[in-house]
């Protein structure tokens, strides 16, 4: 297969396209990557020699035009994604995740290329904490932050060209990912990285929110299947049971790295903070015989922090310009 990777030399594009090429060697895989703040080249230095990388913007009609033209599907992965960003400075946010995928769309429109369209269970708003709800591909749309509305947007936008242009697409909700090559500015390796450099973890206001957390192999694994066996125009959830508070989260960083579990400051909370998302992952598990390789979280966290702790060469130099602008946000 002639795989197209937008967003592959992000955090989890970049995991996906190391797994192609170790998994899948028939493919060939060409990256388009704008190498914006949250990309970076050497996430793809350990397949370096079998990808190719465009550094583009997915937003550059001649240029996505060409290299659909080419390819046999496209994985969009391209997005500005962090939510306290998209309160910041909400403009990126509409062109990429919004005009760039319109663009993708067009194209694979024009050339009849298979789609797989990638986004986050941010789009169906938030669930009360301790509910037993979860959301399903039922659960109508209600984005809370600039960043969740234009993935809703986009998401809309495949769902329409699905029906009046029958593109063949499908599109996939995650929850919460994390595992190597996670931007500094996210949650888990914040912490991880704020404690192997001296600094206290942050969290925002009493830590209560719930998120339901994956290993990124599961979500690409997921991803994989259904770009494989997936049903042309179908949405499909992708999470692995595994709801925990932040304040849980960072107490269970903290006893991993040996430190007290109160040895974190509280900050000034996120703007419309959602309270709890909980994917219900019944229909990808038994329509499609998924399951995560990654069912036991701490090991997983312990897993992801040895990580961050070997590749300093990484991550060190994000870290001080992402500390200096959290502390501008009183984060
Ligand atoms: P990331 O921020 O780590 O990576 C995004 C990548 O897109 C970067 O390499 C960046 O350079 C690239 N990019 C940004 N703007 C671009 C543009 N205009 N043209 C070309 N490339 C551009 O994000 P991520 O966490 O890897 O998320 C990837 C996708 O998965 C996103 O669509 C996101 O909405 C979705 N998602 C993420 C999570 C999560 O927990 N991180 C959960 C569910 C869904
Ligand atoms: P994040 O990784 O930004 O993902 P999202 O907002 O897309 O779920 O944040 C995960 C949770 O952690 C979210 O409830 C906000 C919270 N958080 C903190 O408490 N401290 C931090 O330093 C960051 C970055 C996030």
């Amino acid at each position: 297969m002639r795989l197209l990777v937008t967003g592959g030399a992000g955090f989890i594009g970049a995991n996906f396209v190391h797994t192609a090429v170790h998994d899948h060697p028939g493919d060939s895989v060409t990256v388009l990557d704008a190498l914006t703040y949250a990309g970076s080249r050497e996430s793809l230095d350990p397949v370096a020699q079998a990808v190719t990388l465009v550094v583009g913007d997915v937003a550059d009609a001649d240029l996505v035009d060409s290299l659909v033209a080419e390819s046999d599907a496209v994985v969009h992965f391209a997005a500005e994604t962090h939510v306290d960003n998209s309160l910041a400075d909400p403009h990126p946010f509409l062109r990429t995740n919004v005009i760039g995928t319109f663009t993708v769309l067009e194209a694979v429109r024009r050339h009849g290329v298979r789609l797989h369209h990638v986004s986050t269970d941010e789009v169906y708003g938030d669930l009360e904490l301790g509910s037993a709800q979860r959301f399903t591909e039922a659960t109508p749309y209600n984005p809370s932050s600039p960043y969740s509305s234009t993935k809703a947007a986009s998401d809309m936008l495949v769902r329409a060209w699905v029906r009046s242009f029958g593109v063949n697409a499908t599109i996939s909700n995650c929850s919460n990912n994390f595992g190597p090559y996670q931007h500094v500015e996210k949650f888990i390796p914040r912490q991880i990285t704020n404690i192997l450099t001296g600094r206290r973890p942050k969290l925002y206001g009493a830590g209560a929110n719930v998120r339901d957390w994956i290993h990124v192999e599961d979500h690409n694994s997921a991803v994989r299947r259904i770009l494989e066996s997936g049903e042309p125009g179908r949405t499909y959830l992708i999470g692995a049971d595994c709801e925990r508070s932040n304040l849980s989260v960072l107490q269970e960083i903290l006893t991993l790295m040996g430190r007290d579990a109160d040895d974190f400051d509280q900050v000034t909370d996120r703007a419309g903070h959602d309270l709890r998302y909980a994917i219900d992952p019944s229909t990808l598990r038994s329509e499609l015989g998924w399951k995560p390789r990654h069912p036991d979280f701490r090991d997983a966290l312990r897993a992801t922090i040895d990580w961050y702790e070997a590749n300093e060469d990484w991550w060190g130099p994000l870290k001080d310009s992402v500390e200096d602008d959290y502390r501008k946000r009183g984060q």
